[in-house]
Protein backbone atom coordinates (compact mmCIF):
# COMPACT_ATOMS: atom_id res chain seq x y z
CA UNK A 1 0.00 0.00 0.00
CA UNK A 2 1.46 3.66 -0.69
CA UNK A 3 -0.10 6.85 0.48
CA UNK A 4 0.34 10.46 -0.68
CA UNK A 5 -0.95 13.64 0.37
CA UNK A 6 -2.75 16.42 -1.97
CA UNK A 7 -3.34 19.80 -1.34
CA UNK A 8 -6.97 19.75 -0.53
CA UNK A 9 -5.44 17.44 2.63
CA UNK A 10 -6.79 13.94 0.81
CA UNK A 11 -4.75 11.22 1.16
CA UNK A 12 -4.45 9.13 -1.83
CA UNK A 13 -4.24 5.39 -0.75
CA UNK A 14 -3.17 2.77 -3.80
CA UNK A 15 -3.35 -0.95 -3.51
CA UNK A 16 -5.30 -0.65 0.31
CA UNK A 17 -7.60 -3.84 0.22
CA UNK A 18 -5.60 -5.63 3.04
CA UNK A 19 -6.02 -2.82 5.48
CA UNK A 20 -9.31 -3.17 6.70
CA UNK A 21 -10.32 0.40 7.76
CA UNK A 22 -10.07 1.69 4.10
CA UNK A 23 -11.72 -1.51 2.69
CA UNK A 24 -14.59 -0.65 5.09
CA UNK A 25 -14.54 2.79 4.11
CA UNK A 26 -14.74 1.89 0.20
CA UNK A 27 -17.53 -0.60 1.44
CA UNK A 28 -19.03 2.55 2.93
CA UNK A 29 -18.85 4.33 -0.25
CA UNK A 30 -20.07 2.04 -2.42
CA UNK A 31 -22.92 1.45 -0.18
CA UNK A 32 -24.05 5.28 -0.16
CA UNK A 33 -23.57 5.50 -4.03
CA UNK A 34 -24.91 2.57 -5.41
CA UNK A 35 -26.39 0.72 -2.85
CA UNK A 36 -24.71 -2.38 -3.16
CA UNK A 37 -22.89 -4.22 0.06
CA UNK A 38 -19.50 -5.60 -1.72
CA UNK A 39 -18.24 -6.72 2.00
CA UNK A 40 -20.57 -9.87 0.73
CA UNK A 41 -17.57 -11.01 -0.88
CA UNK A 42 -15.76 -11.50 2.59
CA UNK A 43 -18.47 -14.64 2.69
CA UNK A 44 -17.20 -16.05 -0.37
CA UNK A 45 -13.42 -15.49 -1.10
CA UNK A 46 -12.87 -12.24 -0.06
CA UNK A 47 -11.94 -9.23 -2.87
CA UNK A 48 -10.52 -9.74 -5.70
CA UNK A 49 -6.86 -10.48 -5.37
CA UNK A 50 -5.79 -8.71 -8.67
CA UNK A 51 -7.45 -5.28 -7.66
CA UNK A 52 -5.57 -2.53 -8.10
CA UNK A 53 -7.82 0.26 -6.06
CA UNK A 54 -6.99 4.34 -5.98
CA UNK A 55 -8.86 5.85 -3.53
CA UNK A 56 -8.86 9.49 -1.84
CA UNK A 57 -9.24 9.33 1.98
CA UNK A 58 -9.96 12.60 4.00
CA UNK A 59 -8.25 12.63 7.28
CA UNK A 60 -11.29 11.24 9.24
CA UNK A 61 -11.01 8.17 6.84
CA UNK A 62 -13.93 8.14 5.00
CA UNK A 63 -13.25 7.28 1.51
CA UNK A 64 -14.41 9.95 -0.80
CA UNK A 65 -13.30 8.91 -4.20
CA UNK A 66 -12.18 5.34 -5.88
CA UNK A 67 -11.08 4.07 -9.24
CA UNK A 68 -10.43 0.82 -9.36
CA UNK A 69 -8.56 -1.39 -11.97
CA UNK A 70 -8.68 -5.29 -11.89
CA UNK A 71 -7.61 -8.55 -13.94
CA UNK A 72 -10.08 -10.13 -15.94
CA UNK A 73 -8.60 -12.23 -18.71
CA UNK A 74 -10.99 -12.79 -21.38
CA UNK A 75 -11.59 -15.08 -24.58
CA UNK A 76 -11.87 -12.86 -27.33
CA UNK A 77 -12.16 -15.80 -30.90
CA UNK A 78 -10.49 -18.17 -29.23
CA UNK A 79 -7.17 -15.78 -27.98
CA UNK A 80 -6.82 -15.56 -24.41
CA UNK A 81 -6.67 -11.85 -23.85
CA UNK A 82 -5.15 -9.99 -21.05
CA UNK A 83 -7.73 -7.50 -20.21
CA UNK A 84 -8.04 -4.88 -17.19
CA UNK A 85 -11.16 -4.28 -16.13
CA UNK A 86 -12.63 -0.97 -14.18
CA UNK A 87 -15.43 -0.94 -11.30
CA UNK A 88 -15.73 1.06 -8.29
CA UNK A 89 -15.92 4.47 -9.65
CA UNK A 90 -17.34 7.23 -7.63
CA UNK A 91 -17.04 10.46 -5.68
CA UNK A 92 -18.85 11.79 -2.75
CA UNK A 93 -21.46 14.15 -4.14
CA UNK A 94 -19.87 17.01 -2.12
CA UNK A 95 -16.29 16.10 -3.21
CA UNK A 96 -17.73 16.22 -7.07
CA UNK A 97 -16.42 18.61 -9.79
CA UNK A 98 -13.11 19.25 -8.99
CA UNK A 99 -11.18 16.74 -10.68
CA UNK A 100 -10.75 13.53 -8.83
CA UNK A 101 -12.31 11.01 -10.48
CA UNK A 102 -10.08 12.43 -13.66
CA UNK A 103 -6.92 12.04 -11.39
CA UNK A 104 -8.00 8.52 -10.09
CA UNK A 105 -8.97 7.54 -13.65
CA UNK A 106 -5.79 8.42 -15.24
CA UNK A 107 -3.64 6.75 -12.65
CA UNK A 108 -5.41 3.38 -12.72
CA UNK A 109 -4.89 3.63 -16.91
CA UNK A 110 -1.11 4.51 -16.70
CA UNK A 111 -0.82 1.40 -14.10
CA UNK A 112 -2.61 -0.93 -16.31
CA UNK A 113 -0.89 0.44 -19.35
CA UNK A 114 2.35 0.09 -17.49
CA UNK A 115 1.59 -3.50 -16.57
CA UNK A 116 0.99 -4.81 -20.13
CA UNK A 117 -2.53 -5.38 -20.12
CA UNK A 118 -3.59 -5.33 -23.37
CA UNK A 119 -7.50 -4.58 -23.39
CA UNK A 120 -9.56 -2.38 -21.41
CA UNK A 121 -13.05 -3.21 -20.84
CA UNK A 122 -15.51 -1.26 -18.44
CA UNK A 123 -19.46 -1.40 -17.65
CA UNK A 124 -20.79 1.94 -17.50
CA UNK A 125 -24.25 4.00 -17.66
CA UNK A 126 -22.17 7.25 -18.40
CA UNK A 127 -20.22 6.89 -21.75
CA UNK A 128 -18.95 10.23 -22.37
CA UNK A 129 -16.45 9.43 -19.28
CA UNK A 130 -14.52 7.33 -20.85
CA UNK A 131 -15.25 7.99 -24.66
CA UNK A 132 -12.57 11.16 -24.00
CA UNK A 133 -10.10 7.82 -23.22
CA UNK A 134 -10.60 5.55 -26.70
CA UNK A 135 -13.32 3.82 -24.96
CA UNK A 136 -15.50 2.43 -27.53
CA UNK A 137 -18.80 1.35 -26.56
CA UNK A 138 -20.63 -2.11 -27.83
CA UNK A 139 -24.12 -3.00 -28.21
CA UNK A 140 -24.83 -6.16 -25.79
CA UNK A 141 -27.39 -8.72 -27.58
CA UNK A 142 -28.84 -11.52 -26.44
CA UNK A 143 -29.23 -15.12 -28.12
CA UNK A 144 -33.16 -15.96 -28.34
CA UNK A 145 -34.73 -18.57 -29.58
CA UNK A 146 -36.93 -22.11 -28.85
CA UNK A 147 -35.77 -24.84 -27.25
CA UNK A 148 -33.39 -27.39 -27.96
CA UNK A 149 -35.11 -31.31 -28.15
CA UNK A 150 -34.28 -32.29 -24.93
CA UNK A 151 -31.60 -34.62 -24.24
CA UNK A 152 -33.05 -37.85 -23.13
CA UNK A 153 -33.56 -38.46 -19.34
CA UNK A 154 -30.73 -37.14 -17.94
CA UNK A 155 -29.98 -37.01 -13.30
CA UNK A 156 -32.11 -33.70 -12.46
CA UNK A 157 -30.41 -30.40 -11.71
CA UNK A 158 -29.79 -30.05 -7.48
CA UNK A 159 -30.32 -25.98 -6.37
CA UNK A 160 -26.93 -24.72 -5.08
CA UNK A 161 -27.73 -22.01 -1.97
CA UNK A 162 -25.85 -19.01 -1.48
CA UNK A 163 -26.17 -19.75 2.56
CA UNK A 164 -24.90 -23.52 1.98
CA UNK A 165 -20.68 -23.53 2.96
CA UNK A 166 -20.08 -27.27 0.97
CA UNK A 167 -22.61 -25.92 -2.17
CA UNK A 168 -20.23 -22.16 -2.25
CA UNK A 169 -17.28 -24.21 -1.39
CA UNK A 170 -18.04 -26.55 -4.89
CA UNK A 171 -19.27 -23.24 -6.49
CA UNK A 172 -15.49 -21.83 -5.96
CA UNK A 173 -14.05 -24.79 -7.02
CA UNK A 174 -16.45 -24.90 -10.22
CA UNK A 175 -15.43 -21.21 -11.18
CA UNK A 176 -11.53 -21.93 -10.73
CA UNK A 177 -11.15 -24.50 -12.95
CA UNK A 178 -14.33 -23.31 -15.43
CA UNK A 179 -13.82 -23.48 -19.01
CA UNK A 180 -14.69 -20.04 -20.83
CA UNK A 181 -18.59 -20.46 -21.39
CA UNK A 182 -17.97 -19.38 -25.36
CA UNK A 183 -14.91 -19.05 -27.29
CA UNK A 184 -16.30 -15.77 -28.92
CA UNK A 185 -16.43 -13.47 -26.07
CA UNK A 186 -15.82 -14.85 -22.21
CA UNK A 187 -14.44 -14.09 -18.92
CA UNK A 188 -11.66 -16.75 -18.81
CA UNK A 189 -11.69 -16.62 -15.22
CA UNK A 190 -13.03 -13.95 -12.48
CA UNK A 191 -14.96 -15.44 -9.28
CA UNK A 192 -15.45 -12.52 -6.89
CA UNK A 193 -18.30 -11.01 -9.44
CA UNK A 194 -20.07 -14.20 -10.16
CA UNK A 195 -20.49 -14.74 -6.12
CA UNK A 196 -21.34 -10.96 -5.94
CA UNK A 197 -24.00 -11.14 -8.84
CA UNK A 198 -25.80 -13.81 -7.22
CA UNK A 199 -25.69 -12.27 -3.68
CA UNK A 200 -27.20 -8.65 -5.61
CA UNK A 201 -30.35 -10.64 -7.98
CA UNK A 202 -32.40 -12.84 -5.32
CA UNK A 203 -34.21 -14.38 -8.75
CA UNK A 204 -31.19 -15.64 -9.88
CA UNK A 205 -31.09 -19.46 -9.30
CA UNK A 206 -27.97 -21.55 -9.04
CA UNK A 207 -27.99 -25.32 -10.70
CA UNK A 208 -25.58 -28.23 -10.17
CA UNK A 209 -25.96 -29.89 -13.61
CA UNK A 210 -24.57 -33.19 -14.05
CA UNK A 211 -22.39 -33.13 -11.17
CA UNK A 212 -19.93 -30.81 -12.46
CA UNK A 213 -21.39 -27.61 -13.84
CA UNK A 214 -22.73 -24.85 -12.04
CA UNK A 215 -25.74 -23.16 -14.06
CA UNK A 216 -27.24 -19.99 -13.32
CA UNK A 217 -30.39 -18.81 -14.53
CA UNK A 218 -34.12 -17.35 -14.15
CA UNK A 219 -37.11 -18.66 -15.61
CA UNK A 220 -40.71 -16.61 -15.57
CA UNK A 221 -42.29 -19.05 -16.29
CA UNK A 222 -41.70 -19.18 -20.12
CA UNK A 223 -38.52 -17.63 -21.09
CA UNK A 224 -35.62 -19.53 -19.78
CA UNK A 225 -32.55 -17.28 -19.11
CA UNK A 226 -29.52 -18.89 -19.09
CA UNK A 227 -26.86 -15.90 -17.63
CA UNK A 228 -23.85 -18.59 -17.26
CA UNK A 229 -22.39 -21.80 -17.33
CA UNK A 230 -19.30 -22.65 -14.93
CA UNK A 231 -17.65 -26.06 -15.26
CA UNK A 232 -14.66 -27.79 -16.60
CA UNK A 233 -16.62 -28.22 -19.81
CA UNK A 234 -19.78 -27.09 -21.06
CA UNK A 235 -22.70 -28.78 -21.98
CA UNK A 236 -25.25 -28.48 -24.41
CA UNK A 237 -28.22 -25.84 -23.70
CA UNK A 238 -29.97 -29.25 -24.45
CA UNK A 239 -28.41 -30.85 -21.66
CA UNK A 240 -29.19 -28.01 -19.26
CA UNK A 241 -32.36 -27.71 -20.25
CA UNK A 242 -33.20 -31.43 -19.99
CA UNK A 243 -31.54 -31.35 -16.51
CA UNK A 244 -33.55 -27.70 -15.28
CA UNK A 245 -37.29 -29.63 -16.77
CA UNK A 246 -38.39 -26.31 -16.82
CA UNK A 247 -40.58 -26.66 -19.86
CA UNK A 248 -39.84 -23.37 -21.14
CA UNK A 249 -41.38 -22.11 -24.14
CA UNK A 250 -38.29 -19.61 -25.51
CA UNK A 251 -34.87 -19.57 -24.66
CA UNK A 252 -32.98 -16.44 -23.55
CA UNK A 253 -28.76 -16.70 -23.69
CA UNK A 254 -26.89 -14.24 -21.85
CA UNK A 255 -23.65 -14.51 -23.85
CA UNK A 256 -23.13 -15.78 -27.25
CA UNK A 257 -24.19 -19.35 -27.22
CA UNK A 258 -21.11 -21.05 -29.90
CA UNK A 259 -20.82 -23.72 -26.82
CA UNK A 260 -24.37 -24.69 -26.45
CA UNK A 261 -25.16 -26.58 -29.88
CA UNK A 262 -27.84 -24.20 -30.09
CA UNK A 263 -28.19 -21.23 -32.08
CA UNK A 264 -30.14 -18.24 -31.70
CA UNK A 265 -31.31 -14.89 -33.19
CA UNK A 266 -29.30 -11.72 -31.34
CA UNK A 267 -31.74 -9.33 -29.82
CA UNK A 268 -30.87 -6.17 -28.23
CA UNK A 269 -29.91 -6.15 -24.54
CA UNK A 270 -31.80 -3.80 -22.58
CA UNK A 271 -29.64 -2.70 -19.95
CA UNK A 272 -28.63 0.24 -18.12
CA UNK A 273 -25.27 0.09 -18.78
CA UNK A 274 -22.86 0.07 -21.95
CA UNK A 275 -20.17 -2.29 -22.32
CA UNK A 276 -17.22 -0.37 -23.48
CA UNK A 277 -13.76 -1.59 -24.69
CA UNK A 278 -10.43 -0.02 -26.16
CA UNK A 279 -7.35 -2.20 -27.49
CA UNK A 280 -6.88 -4.01 -30.91
CA UNK A 281 -8.77 -6.87 -29.46
CA UNK A 282 -11.88 -5.09 -29.02
CA UNK A 283 -11.25 -3.79 -32.67
CA UNK A 284 -11.20 -7.46 -33.99
CA UNK A 285 -14.71 -8.39 -32.08
CA UNK A 286 -17.41 -8.63 -34.99
CA UNK A 287 -20.68 -9.67 -34.29
CA UNK A 288 -23.07 -9.35 -31.43
CA UNK A 289 -21.73 -10.66 -27.71
CA UNK A 290 -22.89 -9.92 -24.28
CA UNK A 291 -20.82 -10.28 -20.95
CA UNK A 292 -22.61 -12.99 -18.79
CA UNK A 293 -24.79 -10.93 -16.34
CA UNK A 294 -22.53 -12.86 -13.38
CA UNK A 295 -19.35 -11.51 -14.84
CA UNK A 296 -20.88 -7.67 -14.49
CA UNK A 297 -18.73 -5.52 -12.67
C1 LIG B 1 -19.33 10.33 -12.32
C2 LIG B 1 -18.47 10.79 -11.13
C3 LIG B 1 -17.57 9.64 -10.71
C4 LIG B 1 -17.63 11.98 -11.58
O1 LIG B 1 -16.77 12.36 -10.49
P1 LIG B 1 -16.09 13.82 -10.42
O2 LIG B 1 -15.00 13.78 -9.41
O3 LIG B 1 -17.14 14.84 -10.28
O4 LIG B 1 -15.45 13.93 -11.88
P2 LIG B 1 -14.29 14.91 -12.29
O5 LIG B 1 -14.51 16.25 -11.65
O6 LIG B 1 -12.98 14.28 -12.05
O7 LIG B 1 -14.54 15.01 -13.85
C5 LIG B 1 -13.86 14.16 -14.75
C6 LIG B 1 -14.40 14.36 -16.13
O8 LIG B 1 -15.66 13.71 -16.23
C7 LIG B 1 -16.65 14.60 -16.69
N1 LIG B 1 -17.89 14.22 -16.03
C8 LIG B 1 -18.21 14.35 -14.74
N2 LIG B 1 -19.43 13.82 -14.50
C9 LIG B 1 -19.86 13.33 -15.69
C10 LIG B 1 -21.06 12.67 -16.11
N3 LIG B 1 -22.06 12.41 -15.24
N4 LIG B 1 -21.17 12.31 -17.39
C11 LIG B 1 -20.18 12.56 -18.28
N5 LIG B 1 -19.01 13.18 -17.95
C12 LIG B 1 -18.89 13.56 -16.67
C13 LIG B 1 -16.13 15.98 -16.29
O9 LIG B 1 -16.67 16.98 -17.11
C14 LIG B 1 -14.65 15.83 -16.47
O10 LIG B 1 -14.32 15.97 -17.84
P3 LIG B 1 -12.86 16.51 -18.29
O11 LIG B 1 -11.84 15.54 -17.76
O12 LIG B 1 -12.93 16.52 -19.79
O13 LIG B 1 -12.73 17.88 -17.68
C15 LIG B 1 -19.37 11.21 -9.93
O14 LIG B 1 -20.31 12.16 -10.38
C16 LIG B 1 -20.12 10.05 -9.27
O15 LIG B 1 -19.60 9.42 -8.36
N6 LIG B 1 -21.35 9.77 -9.75
C17 LIG B 1 -22.15 8.66 -9.21
C18 LIG B 1 -21.50 7.31 -9.46
C19 LIG B 1 -21.14 7.09 -10.91
O16 LIG B 1 -21.90 7.37 -11.82
N7 LIG B 1 -19.92 6.55 -11.12
C20 LIG B 1 -19.40 6.25 -12.43
C21 LIG B 1 -19.72 4.83 -12.70
S1 LIG B 1 -19.26 4.35 -14.32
Amino acid sequence: MSNTTDSEGLILRQDYFNDPSPWSALVDLLQDTFSIDISLQDQFCGPDPTSMPFGYFDETGRCVANFSAFSMPLIINGRVVRAAGYQSGAVRPEWRGRGLYRDLMQRAFARTKAEGFELDILLTDKPALYERYGFRAFQQHVFVGPPPETAGPLPPARRLSLQDPGDMRLLKTLLQDRAPVSGRFAVAGQMEMFHLNACFDPDIRLSLVADTTVVAWKFDGGTLRLLDVAGPAIPSLAAISSALDLRAERMEVCFPPDRLDWDGTPALYQGYTWLMMRGDAADNIDGPVMLSPMAEF
